[in-house]
This record gives structure tokens, C-alpha cells and sequence, in this order.
């Protein structure tokens, strides 16, 4: 099982990276797991500028940018699963998931059909993620759930446009001091469970 894991908080080997580290031990006692773990904030992935090129009405041509990208999505599209992690910053996604999402855009492949004017009558996505297994990985500073709400549904809502499979959710809060997350039993058995849930699934 391929799994590719998008660490998406600039600070490495922090709460976001541990919790991450235990779901891809979770699959692994399960199953044999070639993971790749990208550090988004390390990673050459330059900022979507809106080019438009991989869209249907540019030809659906390759990104433009020339960086890391292009081979992380060539690999995404050969993986079994994928694991999307991210602090709360400022009550949304880090800055880096957030254009690292944009720049998957090219994945969602849009299949057109037009009348014999040219005239496009009909539009869906085919993403070439779709069926994909997928979970989530979030870690707050805050003591409520709610501060959190925006970041699970903006990941929920791409794993729905990305037609993946959500397979689990490990969230864990009060997490203001880095790696705390390491003291804490309950969150990491949380953690190895969804991994364990991700190979089985
Ligand atoms: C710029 C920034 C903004 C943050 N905003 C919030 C916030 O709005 N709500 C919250 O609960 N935590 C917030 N935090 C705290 C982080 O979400 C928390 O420390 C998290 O555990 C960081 O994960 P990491 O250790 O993997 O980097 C913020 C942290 C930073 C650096």
C-alpha cells in the first residue's frame, strides 16, 4: 500500500508530524506501507498564480511552474491513500496546505461536452484521485472543538471534490506548545487506530 502523507505545519517533527508518524505505524502493523512523508513548508511548491493552464478552457495543459509539484502529482496518482495534516492557523489551514491544495487542482481533470458550435453543455470533475482512501489530521492550540470547525470542513469539502474516500479524522487539541502531543496516550492510540483503519479499509 502506497501511502503519501502532506505534512502541512512548518514546524517538523512537531504535533501535526507525530500524529502523522502514528497513523502511518497504524497501516504498517497492518500491512506492508511504502509511505512518503513531504514536508509541505520544505518542499518547492511555488504559489498557484491562476494561470489556468491545466484547466479545459487553456487545453488542459501541464503546469507551467516547474517545481516539485509535477511529480507529487504523478505520484498521488499511483498512491493507495493519502494523509492531509494540518495545525489551525488562524482558525483555517496553514498557509502552505492551503496553495498546496491549489496546486492539486490539476487532478480534478474536467470532462466537457459541447454542442456543434463549440458551446460547452455540460461540465463534471473525473478527478484522477477519485476512490482514493484519504484521512485527516488536525492539531489546535486551542481547548474547544469549534475553533477547528473551518479547518476539518475545508478538508472535507477537497476530499469530496477529490471524490477520495475519507476513511478517519484525528483531531487533538490544546496543543499550543510543539510536540506536546507526545505525552498524550489517548491521541496517539487515536492516531495508530485510523492508520490501522487505513489499511484495512
Ligand atoms: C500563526 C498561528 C496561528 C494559530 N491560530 C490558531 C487558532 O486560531 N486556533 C487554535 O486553536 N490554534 C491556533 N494556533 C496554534 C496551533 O494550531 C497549534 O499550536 C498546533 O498544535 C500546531 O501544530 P504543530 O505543532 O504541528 O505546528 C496557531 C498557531 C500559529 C503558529
Amino acid at each position: 500500500m502506497k501511502i503519501m502523507a502532506f505534512v502541512g505545519s512548518p514546524r517538523k517533527g512537531s504535533n501535526t508530524d507525530i500524529l502523522i508518524d502514528k497513523v502511518i505505524e497504524g497501516a504498517k502493523s497492518k500491512t506492508d506501507v511504502e509511505a512518503e512523508k513531504i514536508y509541505l513548508y520544505e518542499a518547492d511548491i511555488k504559489y498557484c498564480n491562476a494561470c489556468g493552464a491545466h484547466t479545459v478552457l487553456k487545453g488542459s495543459r501541464d503546469c507551467p511552474l516547474g517545481d516539485d509539484m509535477a511529480g507529487i502529482l504523478h505520484r498521488m496518482q499511483e498512491a493507495d491513500a493519502f494523509i492531509f495534516g494540518s495545525p489551525n492557523h488562524g482558525r483555517t489551514i496553514s498557509a502552505a496546505m492551503t496553495n498546496f491544495i491549489a496546486r492539486m487542482m490539476p487532478l480534478l481533470k474536467m470532462h466537457v461536452e459541447k454542442d456543434e458550435s463549440g458551446k460547452i453543455i455540460h461540465a463534471e470533475a473525473r478527478p484522477l484521485t477519485r476512490g482514493k482512501k484519504a484521512v485527516m489530521v488536525v492539531s489546535q492550540g486551542d481547548p474547544w472543538p469549534s475553533s477547528s470547525a473551518l479547518v476539518v470542513k475545508i478538508i472535507d469539502d477537497n476530499m469530496k471534490d477529490f471524490q477520495m474516500k475519507k476513511v478517519g479524522e484525528v483531531f487533538s487539541m490544546n496543543n499550543i506548545e510543539r510536540a506536546i502531543v507526545k505525552n498524550k496516550p489517548d491521541e496517539l492510540n487515536l492516531a495508530f487506530a485510523t492508520g490501522v483503519r487505513l489499511a484495512l479499509s
